[in-house]
């Protein structure tokens, strides 16, 4: 395991569709910058070239063949193993900011309680992951509230296309997971405006 204390921040950022990730990602990515802080944002599955492939096959929705959720959880920690090597790491070792879009709670709150695949197995799985976050950001929203949202976008992936049962257990195991690590994850009120959800986040990043 790396001593990420030595480092700078390393933040994930999760939740159920349409939380509003990616805006409040980009909105301290600005903000750490306008400081002089040096940041890279980075997202999951994805993040190198090869993940990201992984990731165009993971979220295609006209796959010819059913991905199986063994699979589907393979994929991402392959996409992962070589996201961490490759960007996370050598990002943290030059004392970058790292705001990752999606990590390790994605597998166990999608691949865990919306497939269904043994969390003893996906725990042996993150085990293998050099490095933890230092704080989690977990953007809560109510399932319907969300999928509205995502559905304003111009197509649905794979994983959007899942239905509401779907989303309701990757949100009840969000709240597990805050509940279970709540030194490293926080709730945040995503029905919040964009500027209060990042005045909160601020607030526990402490800056
Ligand atoms: P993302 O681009 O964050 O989608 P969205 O904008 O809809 O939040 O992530 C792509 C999808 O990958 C998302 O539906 C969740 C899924 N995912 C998993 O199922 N397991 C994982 O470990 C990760 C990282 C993502």
């Amino acid at each position: 395991m790396v001593d990420s204390s030595q480092y700078a921040r390393f933040i994930s950022f999760e939740g159920t569709e349409g939380a509003g990730k990616s805006s409040l990602i980009v909105a301290l990515a600005d903000y750490l910058r306008a400081r002089g802080e040096a940041v890279t944002v980075t997202r999951e599955p994805g993040g190198t070239p090869l993940a990201e492939s992984i990731r165009a096959l993971l979220l295609s929705a006209g796959a010819q063949e059913a991905i199986t959720p063994q699979t589907e959880l393979l994929l991402m920690f392959a996409a992962r193993a070589q996201h961490v090597a490759q960007v996370i790491l050598p990002a943290l070792e030059r004392g970058d900011w790292v705001l990752c879009d999606r990590f390790t709670d994605s597998s166990l709150a999608y691949q865990g309680a919306g497939r269904g695949v043994d969390a003893v197995f996906i725990q042996q799985l993150i085990a293998q992951v050099p490095i933890v976050p230092n704080l989690t950001f977990w953007l809560d929203l109510p399932v319907e509230l969300g999928m509205q949202r995502a559905q304003k976008r111009s197509h649905l992936d794979r994983f959007e296309q899942e239905k509401t049962e779907f989303f309701e257990r990757v949100r009840q195991q969000y709240a597990r997971l805050a509940k279970q690590y709540s030194d490293r994850i926080k709730p945040v009120d995503a029905t919040q405006t964009p500027e209060q959800v990042l005045s909160q986040v601020l607030d526990y990043i402490n800056l």
